[in-house]
């Protein structure tokens, strides 16, 4: 009795200290180091290798995938000879059992987004910046929020929108005080704000846009920006975290190209379709400048409605001083009514897109 009262302090002490280290540590089974995954790699080798706190247990990219619990790596990953399968990286993960386990997918792939359902079934959560599985049916997008609380875990996907711009969650915390969204704009494509933050109608747009491709500014094919439709399912998902049950076809995109741009056969074609808008646009641009006015390309959500669209504000806008390849949104709600919340900032990049991840990552274990 005397012996194990002696030890039962240091015991107590051991056990509350793995506890408390168990509780603490993520193993996480990252899918998709590609730009934004591998310096999610770097940012957690840099912030957590000397406590494991976060340890990268499982890896994966199109072609294979690694495991290992005491850590696993890029160069793992290149010598392995598992070959991927979706469905065999979640039955691996699902088999290791490891509390906070979290599955990050860092792909743009629907296949991995089609996994979800089944990982927050096996009580694991879930962090992504892959927008596919948010902006796909608004019936699987409740069902993905049900599975979150039915197995009391979380599904986090803040770097879907603006990249590490705090947007959806600002629109969590106003949900969450029982305030409502009221009116929501915001410009959510980079490459769209870099174009209309350097055109003025100087110099023709489809110079802008050439000179945006050259500098890795737009898609390899510049009409993927062009056509709104990314910025579209970013927007789409803000009007469903704001309570509206919209599907991506009630999201109205107004574009100001015409469909020969879209419908040419070749990006030198396109090029060619674009130059004959010329005129038209640098007229819209010098027009707005005679009136104080710049354009952008916004989305709007009010009354249920979601347009996006170019439009020409005023130097009393909240969106007539951006630069470069600014992302800005601004929220009215029945708090915020008189001036809303604006939220600016960078809304692309590797970096910054990593860091919005790894604290989601963080979140998941909280
Ligand atoms: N880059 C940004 O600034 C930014 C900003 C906000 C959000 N995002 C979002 O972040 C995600 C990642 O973007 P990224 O720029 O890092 O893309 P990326 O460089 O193209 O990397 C994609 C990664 O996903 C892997 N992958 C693709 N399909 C896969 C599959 N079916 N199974 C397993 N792995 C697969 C690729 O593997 P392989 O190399 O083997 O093909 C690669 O490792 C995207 O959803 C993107 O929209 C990016």
């Amino acid at each position: 009795m005397k012996k194990l009262s002696m030890f039962l302090p240091f015991f107590l002490f051991s056990y509350s200290c793995f506890a408390q280290c168990s509780e603490k540590e993520i193993p996480v089974f990252l899918v998709g180091p590609g730009l934004v995954g591998e310096e999610l790699l770097h940012q957690i080798k840099d912030n957590f290798s000397a406590d494991g706190a976060v340890r990268v247990v499982g890896l994966a990219n199109s072609k294979s995938m690694s495991f290992n619990l005491e850590g696993t790596s890029l160069e793992d990953l290149a010598q392995s000879n598992q070959p991927m399968s979706i469905d065999a990286f979640v039955s691996q993960m699902v088999a290791l059992k490891l509390p906070n386990s979290v599955f990050v997918d860092c792909t743009s792939s629907q296949k991995i987004a089609d996994s979800y359902q089944s990982i927050l079934r096996s009580k694991i959560s879930i962090v992504t910046p892959n927008k596919k599985a948010n902006s796909s049916s608004f019936s699987s997008y409740l069902e993905l929020k049900d599975l979150t609380e039915q197995n009391h875990v979380k599904f986090l996907y803040d770097a879907t929108v603006g990249a590490g711009l705090p947007i959806i969650q600002t629109i969590k915390s106003i949900n969450r005080s029982n305030d409502r969204v009221v009116k929501l704009d915001a410009i959510l494509s980079g490459t769209l704000s870099y174009l209309f933050n350097t055109f003025d109608g100087t110099i023709p747009f489809s110079q802008v846009v050439l000179e945006a491709q050259q500098k890795g500014y737009t898609e390899p094919d510049p009409r993927d920006d062009l056509n709104g439709l990314d910025m579209a399912r970013k927007f789409l998902i803000l009007a469903r975290e704001s309570g509206l049950a919209l599907e991506m076809s009630d999201v109205v995109v107004q574009r100001f190209l015409p469909e020969a741009c879209f419908a040419a056969a070749s990006v030198s074609e396109f090029y060619e379709k674009l130059k004959e808008c010329d005129v038209e646009l640098s007229s819209l641009a010098k027009e707005a400048k005679q009136k104080g006015q710049v354009l952008r390309f916004i989305g709007t959500l009010e009354n249920g409605r979601a347009i996006l669209s170019l439009q020409a504000v005023g130097s009393d806008h909240p969106f007539y001083h951006l630069s470069d390849t600014d992302n800005i949104a601004s929220i009215r709600s029945l708090v915020y009514s008189k001036n809303p919340v604006v939220i600016k900032g960078p809304g692309a990049g590797a970096k910054i897109t990593a860091a919005s991840v790894l604290s989601n990552i963080i979140q998941s274990g909280e």
